[in-house]
């Protein structure tokens, strides 16, 4: 009888117990969910992960400067190289970016002393030699000449705060670089023919292409399906997308095709020509991936592997790069509570930007007559369809226009895009108030 009782008041106090542990639960959970900037992520993970996405080249030198020659253009003929070479003021007119943390105190007292000539292709080697060039690794001898060079993620992914001066400041890790022009940097290649045949042009519509990118673009596809031209016969090419905000997010890229951790394999050993392994069948298909079936690039084979083993620590680091927080009064708080009502409510964006990842939670793509637009660019994917591009951190990377290929310049060409395709019949009060609001997310 005894033994009862206090089983009795045991399952009692476990009954209890058990309550408060549900409240705790609970709440632990409604916090998770609002607070989509707090993933747990593993601290050390993180930090490798940012070491590679600055600084890792993957072996990448052996197309930048193996096969073309960028180490040399840098260099430049009186350093051994060829052409006039790569001055700091050259790089910078070409939207590169220099790490003011990188530099030491000397040389930022040289360069406010005006001591340090931004003329000479030598000043762009000192700083690359201080690992100060973003997303740029110069390798060096011991007697100090540069041997060769490679690229990171950190080159299309970062860009600095400006606060040194216009193009030298604190590095902004997942920013779009919307000033660099990555056609005019490979087009400094005197191998421009190895391109040529890779794509079965000839050299000047390789240079022609390349130098109509423009600032902050790059035709990711280009590699894959040899597809430089739009159907108008205008020149293809995509804005450079944010790697920050991409928590929760499903598919990656303009075109969905594959999540975040596939993509990075698929940019290191194709785009940046790293040295890894990387499969997707979907790449063997002749008609819609002519360059990459010819070239096997659905297969690739390296060893030793030099990128699958970064991959963990590059997914952790992106998804601790929270989208930046819009600065007090750059938007109108006011409107933008009036815009937030009609994003989610008459305006149907929330249908498929849904906060707080602002994609579709789930198979984030759409079709493009779906979103009123051609399908050029969603057919050179797998998909064959476009990916909700989450929103958030937006009025960090406005310039360059808006949509995969920047088609829209500003905000209101999205909105007045939105309201006839949709029939929406917004009043110039509500499409403001939803510019408003797109610029505080
Ligand atoms: C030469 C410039 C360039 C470099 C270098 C580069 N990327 Fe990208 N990245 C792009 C472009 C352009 C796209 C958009 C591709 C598309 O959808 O057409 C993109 C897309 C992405 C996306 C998808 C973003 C989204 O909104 O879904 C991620 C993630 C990404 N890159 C990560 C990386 C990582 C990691 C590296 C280094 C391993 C890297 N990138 C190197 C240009 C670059
Ligand atoms: C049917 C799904 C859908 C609806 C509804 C929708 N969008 Fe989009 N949105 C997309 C897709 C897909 C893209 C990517 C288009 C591209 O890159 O070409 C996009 C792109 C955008 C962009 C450009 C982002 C960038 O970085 O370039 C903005 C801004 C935007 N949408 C805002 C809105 C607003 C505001 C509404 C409501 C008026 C809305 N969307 C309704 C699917 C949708």
């Amino acid at each position: 009888m005894k033994k009862n009782i206090l089983a009795l008041g045991v399952l009692i106090a476990v009954f209890f117990l058990s309550l408060v542990g549900c409240n705790d639960d609970i709440e632990i959970r409604t916090e998770t969910i609002t607070a989509v900037d707090t993933l747990f992520l593993d601290p050390v993970l993180v930090s490798q992960g940012r070491e590679t996405f600055r600084y890792n080249t993957f072996g990448d030198e052996a197309f930048w400067s193996g096969v073309l020659h960028i180490d040399k253009a840098i260099l430049g003929e009186s350093n051994g190289g060829y052409g006039a070479g790569v001055s700091p003021a050259t790089a910078l007119s070409v939207g590169l970016k220099v790490d003011s943390e990188a530099l030491p105190e000397e040389v930022v007292s040289a360069i406010q002393a005006g001591q340090i000539d931004l003329q000479d292709p030598a000043s762009t080697l000192a700083l690359l030699k201080l690992d100060a060039v973003v997303g740029v690794k110069g390798n060096f001898n011991e007697a100090g000449d540069m041997t060769s060079v490679g690229i990171t993620c950190a080159l299309c992914h970062s860009t600095v705060d400006d606060s040194f001066t216009e193009g030298i400041g604190k590095r902004l890790d997942g920013y779009p670089n919307r000033d660099l022009n990555v056609g005019v940097i490979i087009s400094l290649t005197d191998n421009a023919k190895f391109l040529a045949d890779l794509l079965h042009v000839d050299v000047p519509t390789v240079d022609a292409v390349l130098k109509g990118w423009g600032p902050g673009k790059f035709n990711a596809g280009l590699m894959v399906d040899g597809k430089a031209l739009k159907p108008d016969g205008t020149i293809a090419a995509n804005l450079l997308p944010a790697a920050y905000g991409l928590q929760g997010v499903n598919l990656a890229t303009y075109t969905g095709w594959g999540d975040m951790v596939y993509w990075n394999a698929f940019v290191a050993n194709l785009e940046m020509h790293g040295k890894g392994n990387f499969t997707d069948a979907r790449l063997n298909d002749p008609v819609r991936f002519p360059i990459a079936a010819e070239n096997n690039f659905g297969n690739v084979v390296n060893d030793p592997d030099l990128i699958t083993p970064e991959l963990a620590a590059l997914q952790a680091y992106q998804l601790s790069l929270d989208a930046p927080k819009p600065p007090v009064g750059s938007y109108d708080s006011q409107a933008a509570e009036r815009g937030k009502v009609l994003f989610n409510g008459v305006a149907e964006c929330a249908t498929c930007h849904i906060s707080p990842i602002f994609t579709d939670a789930g198979y984030n793509l759409h079709s493009a007559e779906e979103i009123g637009i051609d399908d050029f660019e969603a057919m050179r994917s797998p998909t064959g369809q476009y990916r909700t591009t989450p929103l958030r951190g937006l009025f960090a990377r406005m310039k360059g226009g808006f949509y995969h290929d920047g088609r829209f310049e500003t905000l209101d060409d999205v909105i007045n895009h939105y309201d006839s395709h949709f029939n929406l019949g917004l009043s110039n009060q509500d499409k403001n108030d939803l510019i408003e609001y797109l610029k505080s997310i």
